[in-house]
Formats: structure tokens, C-alpha cells, sequence
């Protein structure tokens, strides 16, 4: 990895989380006794964690901003950033329930019902869901792309998006999917909040639907989205539990359908390679965009 996007990688991370913090700094939650919903969810929201989708949407900002207001289109883009890392953390927090996959280990550390209680953690990734669009709300953005912003984001995460995906990811436990099945499924799951994030940083940009850009963003965003999760499913297999941070060996203990169930490790890892390459042909005619190209592949090349 270049050092740019190294960089770039960590202010988009350390900025997003300096926003968290400060959403949840009120003394109200300790004073009247209900701190323990603020601590289980910056337990996970500050459990570490890639931040791919925050710095998806602060790059592409970045990369449509009008010439010479790069920082300041990135800057503005944050409160976006933090509500979709808030979304995914919930998304996260759920996934691993007793009732979803069961899993005592994320980001490293215990499951947040694991290290609080299962009503907690519930209740926190309700919370999340919830506490994303008061960020958005809050943000100095102006009132249309507030409204677009909300917009992306409900539809990508909500029922006919993410939630979506993952009564498919259920399904596919107890019934073998059909490889087109499968398809929607990685689509939904992971592609449509990867897919937002990329839109909320055009968004921020005021890049508008029907401009070639956004559509770009878009096609870059599918292909990054579904190679995202061939390699988690990769990992899953390949990865070790220290590196990885989560317990591996679990879609096959499942007996989930994934990625694996109809392509050799070494199929699928090409498959990642050639979507991703595919994908970024989308952005790489912008100048600027080197980082968001080379982010692609690290995606591909990732240990956790
Ligand atoms: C894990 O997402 C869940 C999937 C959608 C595959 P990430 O791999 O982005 O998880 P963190 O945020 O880095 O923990
Ligand atoms: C989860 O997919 C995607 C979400 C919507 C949270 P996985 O169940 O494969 O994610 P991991 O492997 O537990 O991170
Ligand atoms: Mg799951
Ligand atoms: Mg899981
Ligand atoms: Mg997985």
C-alpha cells in the first residue's frame, strides 16, 4: 500500500472516530443511569474495524469536489462517513447474535453480547440504526443533500437492501442457493452498503444521479462490493483467527452457502482479481483517483 492511501486511509479513520466520540459525549446517559446502551455501542463502534466504507466516501467526495476544494468536500463528507460506519457496526453487531451467526469474536474482541448481554445488544444495534440519520441530520450539509443522503442510505441498508441480503444469508444455511442466488445475495448483503458509501461521498460532492460520475462511482462500487465479499469468504476459510479477528470456519460449520460452495479457493481469489480489475476501469480515467484503484486490490490482498 502507498503511503498516500495509507494516510489517507487513517486520517478518513481517526476523523470518523473523533465524530463518534463526540456524538456520544453527553453526561445525561451516566447521570440518569442508562450509560450502559453509549458504552455497548462505542464498544463496537470503537473495537477497530477497517473503516472501508468511510473512506470510500470521503475519497470519492474528494475526487469530485470542485478543483481546489478537495479538503473541504472531504471534510464536509464525515457526519456521512460516521453514519455509515455506524449502519455497518449495527449490521455487525446483529450478524453476530445467537440468533444470526453466533459468534463470540469481532474486531478482535469479544462479540458486544458477549461482552455485555444479548437485550444490550439488541438494543445497541437498534440504536445505531437509528443514531446514523440523527448524525446526517445534524451535519452541515445542506437541506437536499441531507435529504438525498437519507434517502441512499435507508434503502441501501433496510429491507430491499443489506437486511435483504441477509435473509438470503440465512436461507442459504438450510437450502443450498443457486449461484445466481448467491449473486444477489453478495449484491445485497455487503455490494449495497459499499455502493452507498461511494454515493454518499458523491453526494457530498454535489455530484447529481444522472451524471456520469455518480454512475461510474456506482459501477466501480458493485464490482469492489461483491470482490469484498468472495475475499471474506475466502477468509473465512483461508484466514487465521488472530489476523482475521473473527472465528474462522464458521460458514462451513454453518453449512452456509458462499462463495466456496461453487468455486475452488483458487477460482475464487482469480474471481476477485478480475472484478476488481473490471471495476476499476470505471474510475481510473479521473485524475486523482490512483488511490481509489489501489485501495481495490488491497481489498483483494487483505488478512482481516
Ligand atoms: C465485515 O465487514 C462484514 C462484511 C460485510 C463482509 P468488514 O470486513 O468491513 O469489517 P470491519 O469493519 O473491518 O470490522
Ligand atoms: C455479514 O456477512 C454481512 C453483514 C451484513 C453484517 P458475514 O456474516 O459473512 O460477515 P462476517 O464474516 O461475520 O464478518
Ligand atoms: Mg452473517
Ligand atoms: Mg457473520
Ligand atoms: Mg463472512
Amino acid at each position: 500500500m502507498n503511503n498516500s492511501l495509507k494516510e489517507k486511509m487513517e486520517f478518513t479513520a481517526s476523523r470518523t472516530e473523533d465524530i463518534l466520540k463526540a456524538y456520544f459525549s453527553s453526561s445525561e446517559p451516566e447521570r440518569i443511569g442508562y450509560k450502559k446502551i453509549v458504552d455497548a455501542q462505542l464498544y463496537s463502534l470503537l473495537a477497530g474495524g477497517k473503516r472501508v466504507r468511510p473512506f470510500l466516501v470521503t475519497e470519492f467526495a474528494r475526487l469530485f469536489a470542485k478543483e481546489g476544494a478537495e479538503d473541504c468536500s472531504a471534510e464536509a463528507s464525515l457526519p456521512l462517513a460516521a453514519a455509515i460506519e455506524m449502519i455497518h457496526t449495527f449490521s455487525l453487531i446483529h450478524d453476530d447474535l445467537p440468533c444470526m451467526d453466533n459468534d463470540v469474536l469481532r474486531r478482535g474482541k469479544n462479540t458486544c453480547h458477549v461482552e455485555f448481554d444479548e437485550a444490550t445488544a439488541l438494543l445497541a444495534g437498534d440504536a445505531l440504526s437509528i443514531a446514523a440519520f440523527e448524525i446526517i441530520a445534524d451535519s452541515e450539509l445542506s437541506l437536499p443533500q441531507i435529504k438525498r443522503a437519507v434517502k441512499v442510505l435507508s434503502s441501501a441498508a433496510g429491507w430491499k437492501g443489506m437486511i435483504a441480503g441477509q435473509i438470503l444469508d440465512l436461507k442459504g444455511e438450510t437450502t443450498r442457493l443457486s449461484y445466481e442466488e448467491l449473486h444477489d445475495l453478495h449484491l445485497l448483503k455487503t455490494g449495497k452498503l459499499i455502493e452507498c458509501a461511494c454515493a454518499l461521498g458523491c453526494i457530498a460532492a454535489n455530484v447529481e444521479e444522472n451524471d456520469q460520475r455518480y454512475k461510474d462511482a456506482l459501477s466501480y462500487a458493485s464490482g469492489i462490493g461483491l470482490a469484498f465479499q468472495i475475499t471474506d469468504d475466502i477468509l473465512d476459510r483461508t484466514g487465521s483467527t488472530k489476523e482475521l479477528g473473527k472465528t474462522i470456519g464458521k460458514d462451513e460449520n454453518s453449512n452456509k452457502t458462499t462463495f466456496l460452495t461453487y468455486r475452488t479457493l483458487e477460482e475464487a481469489r482469480s474471481d476477485a482479481k478480475e472484478i476488481t480489475r473490471s471495476a476499476v476501469t470505471a474510475v481510473n480515467k479521473y485524475s486523482g483517483a490512483e488511490d481509489l484503484v489501489e485501495f481495490a486490490y488491497y481489498l483483494t490482498e487483505r488478512k482481516n
